[in-house]
């Protein structure tokens, strides 16, 4: 094993083709060569969701897409965040040894806060401390997130040499961001230069993984076009096509400059037809383990709750540590 990994998912809402190319499948992955701890967590979504019956249906549902994507709950550790207390137990030791100015620099504090942000709640300014104690409650060792979370993963490598330091230990490792490349971002399908995102009020704008065949060959028939002739991948000048391709590329499993040669003499409906077929074919037998398992929601939470148990054996001797670190033992 190459070492120990840790990541997060927040259930505020199902999940898209973005989550899945962006997260997911990474994640199904790397279990062939780390030791794999993942959470869905619920603590994170909290900061924005306040309706408990989402919560609850999206903590099910998202563990349905994680294990119906690959992720071998056998193989693998995965469990609810506030199943495990440790994770805010930590959380509150390691607030007292980061600075403010630190928080003060994360910017997605800034854009989740927007302009009001004397009503924003505290939970969303600490959110990162919260995330930095997931990781390191587990030592883990590598980190495997989209861009947008690197600044938090820095950041939970400062907090752990800042307690390192303070308490004179070497008991965190520093965690390494692992950014993957490819399929980072996938884009809205009505706008190829914002994200693919469930935030989003149209549902046309993604794919999600509940959807049937018939709906996600409506979504990619109607996804935007351009008025420039066949099929060419070009982000500034054509970033709906480029995105397309890029999804193309990505659920094929090929090159994006293979995905481009493969098109390069079709129409673009044609090319969204094939699209079209790719993706239900590649997203079709994920939907319907996961609908099979949502049909249960019972085995789901046997699931869970194993994750939690093996997830606590783990975490409660490094919180004893970090304890006995700091003094309270
Ligand atoms: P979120 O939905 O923001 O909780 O993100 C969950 C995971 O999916 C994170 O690792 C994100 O980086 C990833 N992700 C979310 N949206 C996209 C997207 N449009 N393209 C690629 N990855 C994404
Ligand atoms: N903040 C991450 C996101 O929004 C989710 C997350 C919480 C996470 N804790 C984590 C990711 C720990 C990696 C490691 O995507």
């Amino acid at each position: 094993m190459k070492g120990r990994i840790f990541s997060g998912i927040q259930p505020t809402h199902g999940i898209h083709l973005g989550n899945y190319l962006g997260a997911l499948r990474n994640w199904v992955r790397l279990q062939d060569g780390y030791e794999c701890v993942f959470c869905i967590v619920d603590l994170h979504a909290l900061t924005l969701l306040r309706d408990a019956g989402a919560m609850r249906r999206n903590v099910r549902e998202v563990a349905a897409a994680i294990i119906a994507s690959g992720v071998d709950p056998e193989r693998s550790t995965l469990f609810v965040q506030s199943h495990a207390p440790e994770h805010a137990q930590l959380a509150w030791v390691l607030q007292c040894v980061t600075p403010l100015g630190w928080l003060n620099r994360m910017t997605q504090f800034k854009e989740k806060a927007g302009k009001n942000r004397e009503n924003a709640p505290a939970g969303l300014y600490t959110y990162p401390v919260l995330q930095a104690a997931d990781i390191l409650l587990y030592k883990a060792t590598h980190v495997p997130v989209g861009e947008d979370q690197k600044q938090h993963i820095e950041l939970a490598r400062d907090i752990a040499g800042a307690f390192n330091r303070r308490f004179d230990t070497d008991l965190f490792p520093l965690p390494e961001p692992m950014i993957q490349a490819e399929a980072a971002r996938v884009m809205s399908l009505r706008d190829g230069t914002r994200k693919m995102s469930k935030s989003d009020p149209s549902d046309m704008t993604r794919i999600n993984l509940v959807d049937d065949r018939e709906t996600i060959a409506q979504k990619i028939r109607k996804a935007k076009s351009d008025s420039v002739m066949g099929v060419s991948y070009d982000p500034a000048s054509r970033p709906e096509a480029s995105n397309l391709l890029q999804i193309y590329a990505a659920l094929a499993d090929m090159g994006q400059g293979e995905a481009v040669a493969r098109f390069k003499d079709a129409s673009f409906a044609d090319f969204k037809a094939d699209l079209a077929d790719l993706t239900a074919a590649r997203l079709g037998p994920i939907t319907e383990r996961m609908r099979a398992l949502m049909a249960e929601p019972e085995r789901i939470d046997a699931v869970l709750a194993d994750g939690a148990e093996r997830a606590r054996a783990s975490a409660a001797p490094v919180l004893a540590e970090a304890y006995e670190a700091v003094g309270f033992r």
